[in-house]
């Protein structure tokens, strides 16, 4: 099993995750992605909007506001709970999840659903210590509201005040009347959409597990009441299929659902697709089923009528919502972490392979001059031709061999070795990075081989 020193380590050295501000000192917990951890990002994007958004029934796309009308957290009830428990150590003065500080003690209780004062007496009641000051004198829990405030305008008093998007769900649900409306779409419809959420997390960290600022890939789902549950196995089912094809092990993934104390206000039935990460298996990806909550509260707070008119029934109704909901960077870590190998070869050596989904990887292909001298400008030429259509990269500087490890390190599915053949008869030898076996193509169908082998 990798550590997540040796993930991090690995993503900052080849430029797929950078600590935030570091020529600062840093800003804790935050990340900014390089070059790979960009491109690796918006192939994340790309397949998940190719299978939930493009292949899936009846799906609509939106791009909605981060900044929204605070009625709308009033509505949704973010602003009276999205909130975790806050306990404080009187001697340090240092904060904490309660219930992390509950699980860190013995991972065997989950105290999900508990009341602020049951996670109290039991950290009073098994002499809990602080892990900063080893003292056991805490202070009483207190609800501590996750959403990140800020002011609108120049004039900083209550009326300008204005929440960051602690989920970017709540564009979708007052959208709903303005997208069927334009898409003339008819229940059962979805709307899938991809963009920056932000919480004020009391513990992030476990490197890019959690964070403050994040994206969120969200799909909410109307359907007619009483289907929900056929449509919430249907997404369960699509999200394991897409994990599974991705490439995750299959192993190092299980489900686990909200008991009914956990659940969140809104949901009647809410399960987490969890990974096996270093720290054992943790929350991946949440699939819920959201009742008609959203809409019908924002219909009662906005004044605008939220239902749906059946033209096949024609019943008025508030449609039922199934969201599945993960985010970016976390999918990212996993992908990373279950595609990291190190490997022994036939002659004792080791590489480092990043044996991950062609689809996801950040350079479709490496561009490679056998020898810089006789073939780079033919090499050069395959490599321009080849990047208006694919991430491609091109390199010349070492050895061949020390070229094939560093593309093999950062799960360059193919390359593409540029020889004195090519220069004859218009052929390059494709490495393919799994097996190091070797094929000759001819140079015409490089474009076809490359679209064919690394679509989703
Ligand atoms: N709209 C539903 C919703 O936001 P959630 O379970 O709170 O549900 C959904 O979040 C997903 O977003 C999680 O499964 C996780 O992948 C991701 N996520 C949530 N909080 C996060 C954080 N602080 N850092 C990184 N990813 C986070």
């Amino acid at each position: 099993m990798i550590t997540l020193e040796k993930i991090t380590q690995y993503a900052k050295t080849y430029g797929f995750v950078f600590q935030g501000s570091e020529i600062y000192g840093g800003l804790a917990n935050t990340w900014d992605y390089g070059p790979l951890g960009s491109l690796l990002k918006q192939n994340i994007k790309k397949v998940w909007l190719k299978r939930f958004l493009n292949e899936g029934p009846n799906i609509a796309l939106l791009d909605s506001s981060i900044l929204l009308n605070t009625k709308v957290w009033e509505a949704s009830g973010h602003l009276s709970s999205f909130s975790d428990p806050l306990i404080e150590n009187k001697v340090s003065n240092q904060r904490y999840r309660a219930d992390k500080l509950i699980t860190d003690f013995d991972n065997t209780i989950n105290p999900d659903g508990w009341s602020l004062d049951k996670m109290y007496q039991f950290i009073v009641d098994n002499n809990i210590k602080d892990p900063a000051s080893n003292k056991t004198e805490w202070l009483p829990i207190r609800h501590f509201n996750m959403m990140f405030k800020t002011h609108q305008g120049v004039i900083e008093d209550t009326a300008s005040k204005v929440f960051l998007r602690p989920e970017t769900a709540q564009g979708i649900f007052i959208n709903f009347k303005n997208i069927q409306r334009t898409t003339r779409k008819k229940v059962p419809f979805g709307v899938a959409q991809i963009g920056k959420a932000f919480r004020n997390e009391i513990t992030p960290g476990n490197f890019i597990f959690r964070t403050r600022e994040f994206e969120q890939m969200e799909l909410e789902f109307f359907c007619k009441p009483n289907t929900e549950m056929t449509w919430f196995d249907y997404y369960q089912k699509e999200i394991h299929k897409f994990l599974l094809d991705l490439g995750i092990n299959q192993d190092n993934l299980t489900i686990s659902e909200h008991s009914p104390e956990a659940l969140s206000h809104y949901s009647n039935k809410t399960i987490d697709f969890e990974y096996k990460y270093p720290w054992g298996f943790d929350e991946l990806w949440g699939l819920a089923s959201r009742t008609l909550f959203d809409l019908s509260e924002h219909e009662k707070h906005s004044g605008e009528d939220l239902t749906y008119l059946d033209p096949e029934t024609n019943e008025r109704y508030h449609p039922y919502v199934v969201e599945p909901s993960v985010g970016v960077e976390r999918l990212l870590l996993v992908i990373l972490l279950d595609s990291l190998k190190e490997e022994t070869l036939p002659n004792g050596d080791t590489r480092e392979l990043l044996q991950i989904n062609p689809a996801l990887a950040p350079y479709k292909a490496a561009v490679l001059p056998l020898v810089k001298k006789h073939h780079s400008l033919k090499a050069t030429e395959i490599y321009e031709k080849l990047r208006s259509n694919f991430d491609v990269i091109y390199d010349e500087t070492q050895s061949i061999g020390k070229r094939y490890r560093r593309q093999d390190a950062i799960g360059t599915p193919f390359i593409i070795t540029i020889d004195n053949d090519t220069l004859e008869n218009n052929t390059v030898t494709i490495r393919y990075r799994d097996s190091m076996k070797q094929d000759i193509i001819k140079v015409d169908e490089l474009e076809t081989f490359l679209f064919n082998n690394t679509k989703f």
